[in-house]
Formats: C-alpha cells, sequence, structure tokens
C-alpha cells in the first residue's frame, strides 16, 4: 500500500496546534466520568429545552408574512442549497443595530458556518501575500491562529495587556514589520473577555486601537463571542459601534448565545472594495470565496437561528438574557470556589480575576502540560485546559484554563475539590 509521509503534506498539519484540540477531546472521551473545566462548549441542559421544530416553523412564518413567499416556496428554501451570504442577513444586521448601535446594512453582513469560517474568509480576503501578516493578542483563540496556518499566513503575536492589547507594542510590531518589508494586514481582538486570557478593552483603549489601525492602515478582526456576558449595565461599545473609518471586520456566532451545533455565525464587511468594474462591498468578496468553501451556510441551521431571534422580537440581548444570567452566575460560582479551596493553599498559585466571558486561568508551580493533564484525568477525575496551547512561543507552560460553561455549580464545587487534591497531592508535594 502507498503510504503518505507527514512532511509532504501542507506544514499546517505537521503543527501541534492541530492535534492539541483533538487530544482533549480524545481524553475527556477516556475519562467520561471526569469533571471537565475544558471545553468553552455551553452546557448540555441549555439545549435539552430547544424546540427546534416551532423555530423552524416561525422562520417559515416570517418568509411568507414579512417577505411575501408563498408557504411552498419558503418551506423549500430550507431543503435547497441558498445564497452564500446567507438567508438571516437582515435579521442579524437589525439586531446588531438595535442591540449594539452599529450602523450595520444587510449587505454588509455574510452568515457562515461558525464564527471560524468567518475568520478564515476574512483572513483569505484581507493577505493578500506572503508579506502580509496576522498579529494576534498572545495568548489567544486556537480557532483564529490555527486559521492563519492553514491559509500559510505569518503570525505574530501581542502580549496581552489587562486592558487587551498593548498599544505601544502593537505599533512597535507594526514599524518592525515594515522594516522587514512585510506590513500587519489585520489584528485579531476580542475586546470582550478574551478566550483564553479573560481581558477586557476599556473605552480608551478601543478608540486607541482604531486610531493606530488608521495610522498604521491596517484591519481590526473583532471577535465578540462573549460580550454579552458583559456584567449588567457595564457594557462598553463594541469595535464595530465606534468604527468611523470602516477599519473593522466584525465576527460574532451563535454558538454561545443559542447552541454550537446549529453552527451559525456572522461576519460583518462593510469596507468598500474598488475595482475596475466599479466597488463593491468586502462582505460581497467573502461571500464569493464562501460559494468555493461551504458554499452556504446550512439553512437548516439558519432557520432555527433566525426562528430564535424573531421568537425574542429581533434583540439579541433578549436571546442571550437567560444564558448571560447563567454564565455570570458560574463564573462567580467558579471564582468562589477557587477562592476557598485554593486561596491560602499556596503563595504560588493565583488565578486571574475575569468580569466575564467563560475561562478563568490558575498559575501552578509546575508544568500545566498533556502529562500532568493525564495524571488530573486518570487519578483525580478533573480535566483542564493547558494555556501552553494558546500561546504562540513557549508562555503559559505553567498555567491552565478552566471553563464554567460546561459544568453546574454542584458539578463546578465538586471539580475545584477534586482539582485542590490533584494540586496538593501532584504538584506541591516536594518529591515534584
Ligand atoms: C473567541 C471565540 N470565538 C469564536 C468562537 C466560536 O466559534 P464558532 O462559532 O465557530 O463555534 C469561540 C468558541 O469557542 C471562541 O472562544
Amino acid at each position: 500500500m502507498p503510504s503518505l509521509s507527514l512532511d509532504q503534506l501542507h506544514a499546517s498539519l505537521s503543527d501541534p496546534l492541530l492535534g492539541s484540540i483533538g487530544f482533549l477531546n480524545e481524553v475527556m472521551g477516556r475519562y467520561p466520568d471526569a469533571i471537565s473545566f475544558a471545553p468553552g462548549a455551553p452546557h448540555p441542559s441549555l439545549s435539552s429545552d430547544v424546540d427546534i421544530a416551532s423555530y423552524t416553523e416561525r422562520f417559515i412564518a416570517h418568509l411568507v408574512h414579512d417577505r411575501g413567499l408563498t408557504e411552498t416556496r419558503a418551506r423549500r428554501t430550507l431543503f435547497e442549497y441558498g445564497p452564500s451570504r446567507g438567508l438571516i442577513n437582515d435579521l442579524v444586521a437589525e439586531a446588531l443595530r438595535r442591540d449594539h448601535g452599529m450602523d450595520v446594512h444587510s449587505d454588509s453582513v455574510v452568515i457562515t458556518v461558525g464564527a471560524q469560517e468567518a475568520m478564515l474568509l476574512s483572513l483569505r480576503a484581507l493577505c493578500a501575500g506572503p508579506q502580509d501578516v496576522l498579529a494576534v493578542v498572545d495568548p489567544c483563540f486556537a480557532g483564529i491562529s490555527g486559521a492563519a496556518r492553514l491559509l500559510g499566513l505569518p503570525v505574530i503575536g501581542i502580549d496581552e495587556s489587562p486592558s487587551g492589547v498593548d498599544l505601544d507594542a502593537l505599533r512597535q510590531k507594526c514599524r518592525a514589520a515594515r522594516h522587514r518589508g512585510q506590513r500587519i494586514r489585520a489584528c485579531y481582538v476580542a475586546p470582550d473577555f478574551s478566550n483564553p486570557g479573560g481581558s477586557r478593552m476599556p473605552l480608551e483603549n478601543r478608540r486607541g486601537l482604531l486610531e493606530l489601525a488608521e495610522r498604521e492602515d491596517f484591519y481590526v478582526l473583532e471577535d465578540n463571542a462573549y460580550g454579552f456576558t458583559a456584567p449588567i449595565a457595564a457594557e462598553i461599545p463594541q469595535l464595530k459601534a465606534l468604527d468611523d473609518g470602516q477599519r473593522v471586520v466584525h465576527i460574532g456566532t451563535f454558538a454561545k448565545v443559542c447552541f454550537p451545533g446549529a453552527r451559525v455565525g456572522y461576519v460583518v464587511a462593510d469596507q468598500q472594495v474598488q475595482a475596475a468594474g466599479g466597488q463593491r462591498l468586502l462582505a460581497h468578496h467573502l461571500a464569493a470565496l464562501k460559494s468555493m468553501v461551504t458554499v452556504n451556510t446550512s439553512p437548516l441551521g439558519q432557520a432555527v437561528i433566525g426562528g430564535m431571534l424573531l421568537e425574542h422580537g429581533g434583540s439579541l440581548a433578549e436571546l442571550s438574557r437567560r444564558k448571560a444570567d447563567l454564565y455570570r452566575r458560574n463564573l462567580t460560582h467558579l471564582a468562589h470556589a477557587l477562592d476557598r479551596e485554593l486561596g491560602a493553599m499556596h503563595p504560588h498559585i493565583h488565578r486571574n480575576r475575569p468580569e466575564g466571558g467563560f475561562f478563568i486561568r490558575v498559575r501552578i508551580p509546575a508544568r500545566a502540560d498533556m502529562n500532568l493533564l493525564e495524571t488530573s484525568a486518570a487519578k483525580y477525575g478533573v480535566l483542564w485546559t493547558p494555556m501552553s496551547q494558546f500561546h504562540l512561543g513557549e508562555a503559559g507552560d505553567s498555567e491552565m484554563r478552566l471553563s464554567c460553561s460546561y459544568l453546574t455549580p454542584e458539578e463546578i464545587d465538586e471539580g475545584v475539590r477534586r482539582l485542590t487534591r490533584f494540586l496538593k497531592s501532584e504538584v506541591l508535594r516536594p518529591h515534584r
């Protein structure tokens, strides 16, 4: 039998980043009874009462009553290929206008197979050649650095600061790239509670980032996956809502506010692209790229998400209210449990204090690697994610990421007790 050699396949396949997510899933599969602080996925019980059929019917009624389709045509929409740009663009644009004050027209929106596809398409479109570099806040969501690797794009990290991205460091990296004959073409940020860092950009940093993007001529990829978990009455405007210079490509997902299995996300790309034949929106070009990647986002998935939005008055805030309450409660619960159980345990165990999002980072006096994770799972029945997975370089090797989203408060309590036993026995014992 002929065999393939990995070194003759695309370099991204040899990248440990691509293997790490599979490894975590594999560990979870091997220890089904372990309490898992690993996934940033919603708790399964949150989807158990989602009535897919009734949301689909709600969307069909919308197609008939608001868009003037016949009943037959509306039903057929769900079973056919659809436009690459999507079916629920108007609903998403209206929700972003209403809830986030973004001046978005539905033509600027492309409905994607999750935020992941939106990242891939945006990078593919913006980065034209080997001189174009993606800047990311380091540590960062593996989905963006992974997408860049798939496309063979160079990625540089900007150390994460408590206020998100360090603007001075970013400015210096822009200049250094120029000296090397490269350009930072895009900078990926998650301004509201980054995954995994948990940072949040204050308003002045958001404005500063937009000014820098204008001055240094790069685009900002804004990922808003966790913005809905912001403390009540403490929202800060999204970058896209502040974007007078059209520097921001805004990426969103319904994975956390609805459910990830729908695989529905979106990208707002309202930049005008000039060409010989006239100008078109960047969204138009992203849709053209999409037609060669996933063709279109499943109309069934879009119908369910569209129905859910309609059922909540077309408002993202209404749609996410219950989940936002739950995740805020879980994050506080996890923080208190850690302080209770670990607080006075060891001077070298520290945690960060995010105000939202799904994740808390814990620094331990040992290498928090896959071997330690294996011990934690096998002997103590508790899972977490090594932070090193999210760093571009060697950093993060003694930190773990704990997610609060996949567990009930009772499971969080038990998980933290197990984690404490594990740390006491395996990490803090002098023989290690
Ligand atoms: C920062 C960030 N962006 C986006 C997503 C969701 O991506 P998708 O819509 O492809 O599931 C996640 C999920 O973990 C995330 O952490």
